[in-house]
């Protein structure tokens, strides 16, 4: 265990573990037994993307308070992104915020949602409309978790990794199944860079939300279906999109969009889903709530060529929703 996180332990009044029951029936005893933490209270919720809600947050709020936590309590977040997003939302609002560590489990959660300071929920159907920034006091990442992580999920996670690879190393676009291990510091000292820079998203943070603007209303408006899409799953039809209106309005090499679509059938794997000319205009509703607009006009992160981004990115309403159209053939006929 490294000085941080045994600092941390040892100065809280009283230590919470918030999971959920897929990462609790793996993991939970054996994470407690190696922070020697067996009387933390520990706080198990549902798991997915539905629970990631004003309601489970309560439940978060009560408990700290049923057990009298006091200013220097700590919550350890072991779980994916909705753990990390939710527990990190729960402490920071928590008696005007106490101290929480983000241990994650998943691929997606290891390279992206843990690090960073954003925390989270959704609302009124829209992805993380309500959160704060918050800095973790640690984020342990171990690779063991990965272990127990279904396929579905580390693909999903794998579409993150491609995001950085797009946006900054190219290196990282040789990401696959078989060495994603390997990258998974790479991709956090990058967003470690990228945070230190900009921790409020004033500007060159936005590149982070390649793939996103659309990515989060698909994923919006698939979380109303009976089959939802894992979060890397929506993202990789947003950068489907992104990669698209790169092509047509940044000069992006033609060849990366033809690159990325041949490993979209790998990406998407393990996903349910059917989407159709039908679920154009909802999906385009959604666009509405990004966070990243400006006055109602969605922005876009787009490519002048792999590693050279440009946010703010506006577009004709036309565009946007030709991009989405492109996007519903390509996954009609994978
Ligand atoms: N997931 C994008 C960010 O943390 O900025």
């Amino acid at each position: 265990m490294n000085e941080k996180l045994k600092q941390a332990l040892s100065e809280a009044s009283k230590v919470f573990i918030l999971t959920d029951e897929n990462v609790a029936s793996f993991w939970l005893p054996e994470v407690e037994h190696w922070l020697n933490c067996e009387n933390a209270v520990e706080i198990v919720i549902k798991a997915g993307e539905r629970h990631k809600n004003l309601q489970t947050v309560q439940r978060v709020w009560k408990t700290l308070m049923k057990h009298h936590a006091d200013r220097n309590a700590l919550l350890i977040n072991l779980g994916g992104g909705v753990i990390t997003d939710l527990g990190g939302f729960a402490a920071s609002t928590y008696k005007r915020g106490i101290r929480f560590v983000n241990i994650p489990t998943t691929l997606l959660a290891m390279v992206d949602a843990a690090i960073g300071g954003k925390t989270g929920i959704d609302f009124g159907d829209a992805k993380n409309q309500i959160g704060t920034f918050a800095v973790a006091e640690d984020v342990i990442i171990d690779p063991v978790f990965l272990e127990t992580l279904p396929q579905r999920e580390l693909l999903s996670g794998l579409t993150e990794m491609l995001k950085y690879g797009f946006v900054a190393d190219p290196e990282l676009l040789q990401v696959s199944l078989e060495n994603y291990e390997s990258y998974i510091s790479r991709c956090g000292d990058i967003k470690r860079e990228i945070v230190a820079k900009d921790p409020h998203e004033k500007g060159l943070r936005k590149i982070l939300n390649f793939g996103h603007t659309l990515g989060h209303a698909i994923e919006s408006h698939c979380l109303t279906k009976e089959s939802p899409l894992l979060h890397g799953e929506a993202v990789a039809l947003g950068m489907l999109a992104a990669l698209w209106l790169s092509v047509k309005y940044c000069g992006l090499d033609a060849t990366v969009l033809q690159q990325f679509e041949n490993q979209l059938p790998m990406l998407l794997s393990e996903a349910e889903f059917s989407l159709s000319k039908a679920d154009v205009e909802p999906i385009l509703a959604y666009l509405v709530h990004d966070k990243k607009n400006n006055c109602e006009t969605p922005q876009f992160v787009l490519l002048e060529a792999v590693g050279k981004p440009v946010w703010e990115a506006t577009l004709p309403s036309v565009a946007i929703k030709e991009a989405l159209e492109y996007v519903i053939d390509k996954v009609a006929n994978l």
